[in-house]
Formats: structure tokens, sequence, C-alpha cells
């Protein structure tokens, strides 16, 4: 808790990213992801491994794109570090061990974006010298905060902000590398399934390159008797996906 607090009150953070919620998210994801550390350990190693092969065959390697980079815990920094000659890293709060990891390296730069501003992705992810474009684990988590802001006034907010996500990557030139949670499983002690929640909002992904499940809330770390899973997809190159999904 102590160190919560510490974290919320020391992180630079606009105010209006800490009114809006998001400081308070990012504090919440640092400590739960050091509690589900061993839980989490082979999601992340999935996700990392995807981001890695994204990188391969790259025809230039000059500036790589992190949209939603967070604690950096599923994007293999280092094997991005050795390849491009530019890093940004782009999040509505840059947490602390972000901020640590990257001291002293001039080639990494810290954008503070609130990605769900109409235009965000082809803002932050377009440019001629921009190579690889990375969105981690961020898209489900979008609507999240202006979801629950709204109530039930907008019930369409939510998949508009996941349609406006995905369009603005299908339109970037660069390599684009998407990793996503889709689907939330709610089950007990059996294995039996409690509830069900579609994290996307309705939208319907391509099939992905690879899939796998993420222990988000073992047992006992939001229910003693219920865990969360959820269903992950990772695309190496999204818009390879998308014309694959063409009829
Ligand atoms: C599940 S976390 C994944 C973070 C990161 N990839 C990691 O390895 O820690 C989702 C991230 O999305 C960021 N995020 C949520 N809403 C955002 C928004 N509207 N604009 C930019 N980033 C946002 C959060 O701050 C958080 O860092």
């Amino acid at each position: 808790m102590l160190i919560d607090l510490f974290h919320y009150l020391t992180t630079p953070a606009p105010w209006a990213h800490r009114r809006g919620g998001h400081l308070r998210e990012s504090v919440l994801l640092r400590s739960r992801s050091r509690r589900c550390r061993a839980a989490w350990a082979p999601h992340l190693a999935q996700a990392r491994a995807v981001v890695a092969q994204a990188c391969e065959e790259l025809p230039r390697t000059r500036i790589c794109v992190v949209l939603g980079s967070g604690l950096l815990d599923d994007v293999p920094f280092e094997h991005l570090a050795a390849r491009f000659a530019e890093i940004r890293l782009v999040d509505v709060v840059h947490p602390w061990p972000t901020r640590w990891a990257v001291r002293g390296r001039s080639n990494v730069t810290l954008v503070t974006a609130d990605l769900t501003r109409p235009g965000a992705v082809l803002a932050e992810g377009g440019g001629g010298s921009v190579d690889l474009v990375i969105s981690a684990n961020l898209l489900s988590q979008l609507p999240i905060l202006p979801v629950a802001r709204s109530g039930a006034s907008d019930p369409d907010l939510g998949g508009r902000i996941v349609r406006a996500h995905l369009d603005g990557l299908s339109r970037l030139a660069a390599r684009v590398c998407l990793v996503t949670d889709v689907e939330q499983r709610e089950e007990d002690r059996d294995g039996r399934e409690t509830d069900r929640l579609d994290l996307l909002h309705g939208e319907i992904l391509p099939r992905p390159d690879e899939s796998w499940t993420w222990d988000l809330a073992p047992f006992g770390e939001t229910a003693r008797h219920r865990r969360l899973v959820h269903r992950v997809q990772g695309y190496r190159d999204w818009h390879a996906a998308c014309a694959r999904s063409q009829p």
C-alpha cells in the first residue's frame, strides 16, 4: 500500500490523466503485475516472442513506436533497443520502472498521449521514418475508463474506441505488431465457466498468428474461489493478417 501511495504521489502525470483515473490504473497495474509475477510469466514471454518475431526481416530499422508501453513487461525492450536507431514509448502514464529502465538512453523518447483521442494512432505511429509500430496489450484497455465514465448513456462507445484504434493501425505505413486480449472468462475451482466478457465490445479480429491464455487474476487475487483468464491474440504483421482475412 505504501509503495502504491509513493507511485501515486510521485509519478509525473498531467493533471487530466490523474483526474481521469489513468494514474490510478497504472499504479494498480504495477502492483498487480508484481503480485502475479509467476502467473503472468508465460503470457509475457509469449507477447515478447511475438514482438521479437515482428522485428524479423524488416527492411529498415529506423524508428520503433510502442503504443501502450506501460511497464514494458510485455515488450522485449533490449531486443528493440539493439535493433532500432530510435524508440518512442507512448502511454498515457509512464511509470517509474519504465522511466528508470530508459534513463540515460538518448535514443528513447517518452511520449505522454491519450491514444483514444481522434487521430492519435496516426499522429504517434505515422511518419516516413517509422518502421515498426507495436500496440502492446493496449486495445482492450482503451475503452475501460471512457465507458465507465459514460455509464449507460452511450452503449456503442466501447466499440467505437476499439474500431478507431484498429482503423488507425490499418492506416499506418509501417509494419504493425498487435498483441491484445480479446475475451475474459471467469472460472470456479472445478474449471466451470461462471462468466464471460467480450473485451473488444463486439469487434471481431482476423485469425491471429498466435493465441494463448493469460492467467490475469489467479484464485485469491480478486476472489477466493474464482479466477480470471484472458484469451490473447498476437499478430506479427497486422496488415498481412487483415489481407489474409479478405474474401
Ligand atoms: C495492460 S497495460 C499494458 C502495458 C504494457 N504493454 C506493459 O507491458 O506493461 C495497458 C497500458 O495501456 C495504457 N493506456 C490505457 N489507456 C490509455 C490511453 N487512453 N492512451 C494511452 N495509453 C493508455 C495504460 O497506461 C497501460 O500502461
